[in-house]
C-alpha cells in the first residue's frame, strides 16, 4: 500500500499570515516546496495538493512549482469546475482526484454524488485521462456510486473513508469499515484503482491493511500535525512504517 501525502495545511499555515501576497514567495514560511522535498525524502510516494476555488490555502503558483521541482507523483484535488479543469489541463499532473466542494465546508465532506452527476464528471473524466491524467473520482463507499463511477472511464476511485474515522462506537466503526471492504472489492471488480482517505491517522489506519489491494492511502491532517512536534519527515515515515 502506497501513501500519499496531502500537505494542504502547511499551506494553510503559510496563508494564516500571507493571505495577502499575490505569488507565492519562498520566504512566506512554512515553505511548501520545502514539505513536499521532505515528504520525499521520508519515502512517500506521492503528494497531494487541493487547489480550492477559494484557494485558501494552495495558491496556483504552488503547483508550478510543485509539479516542475518535485519528483514524486503529483495529485491534484479539485471540483469538476470549468476554471479548475482548465488550470488541471495545462499543468497536467499525474493525477487527479475529483472531489465535491462548498465554500462553508471547512474540509471536504462528504463523497461525489456521481450517480446524479455521472455525464458531467464523465465529461471531466474524458478530458483529464485524454490528457494522460489518472482520474480518481472521491465517492463514499456505496454501491450505486461505484456502480456510476465505472460508467464515467474513471481508471480509479478514493473512497472516502471520513464516517469510518468518525464513528464513535466499536459497532459503528466496524460496520463502517465492512462498507468500506465491500466497495473495495466491487471498484476492483470492475477494474478500478482504488485509493482511500480523509480522517485516517496513526490509529485508526491499522484498519486499512485489512482491505486487500487498496492502492494508495492519502493522509494529510493527521501526518501534519504530528509534523508540530516531531518534523514532517519523522512524521511521514512513522506512518509509513504504520502502512507497510
Ligand atoms: N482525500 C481527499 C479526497 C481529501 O479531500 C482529503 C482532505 O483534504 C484527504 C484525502 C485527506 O484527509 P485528512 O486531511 O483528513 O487526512
Amino acid at each position: 500500500m502506497l501513501l500519499g501525502v496531502n500537505i494542504d495545511h502547511v499551506a494553510t499555515i503559510r496563508q494564516a499570515r500571507y493571505k495577502d501576497l499575490k505569488k507565492v514567495r519562498p520566504w512566506a514560511e512554512p515553505d511548501l516546496l520545502a514539505a513536499a522535498r521532505d515528504v520525499a525524502a521520508a519515502g512517500a510516494h506521492s503528494i497531494t495538493v487541493h487547489l480550492r476555488e477559494d484557494r485558501r490555502h494552495v495558491q496556483d503558483s504552488d503547483l508550478a512549482l510543485l509539479k516542475r521541482k518535485i519528483d514524486l507523483d503529483l495529485n491534484l484535488e479539485m471540483a469538476d469546475v470549468p476554471e479548475i479543469l482548465r488550470i488541471a489541463l495545462k499543468l497536467r499532473p499525474d493525477e487527479v482526484c475529483l472531489v465535491p466542494e462548498h465554500r462553508q465546508e471547512v474540509t471536504t465532506e462528504g463523497g461525489l454524488d456521481v450517480h446524479r452527476r455521472w455525464r458531467s464528471l464523465r465529461r471531466a473524466v474524458g478530458r483529464l485521462e485524454s490528457a494522460g491524467i489518472r482520474t480518481s473520482l472521491f465517492i463514499d463507499p456505496d454501491r450505486w456510486q461505484i456502480e456510476a463511477a465505472f460508467r464515467t472511464g474513471a481508471s480509479c476511485v478514493e473512497l472516502h473513508t471520513g464516517r469510518f474515522a468518525n464513528a464513535r462506537t466499536p459497532g459503528g466503526r466496524r460496520r463502517q469499515f465492512i462498507k468500506l471492504r465491500q466497495a473495495a472489492a466491487l471498484a476492483r471488480a470492475g477494474g478500478l484503482q482504488v485509493n482511500a482517505g480523509h480522517g485516517l491517522h496513526y490509529d485508526n489506519v491499522r484498519w486499512m491493511r485489512r482491505i486487500p489491494l487498496l492502492h494508495t492511502l492519502n493522509i494529510g491532517h493527521s501526518i501534519v500535525s504530528r509534523a508540530v512536534f516531531i518534523g514532517l519527515r519523522q512524521a511521514v515515515r512513522e506512518m509509513l512504517a504504520l502502512i507497510r
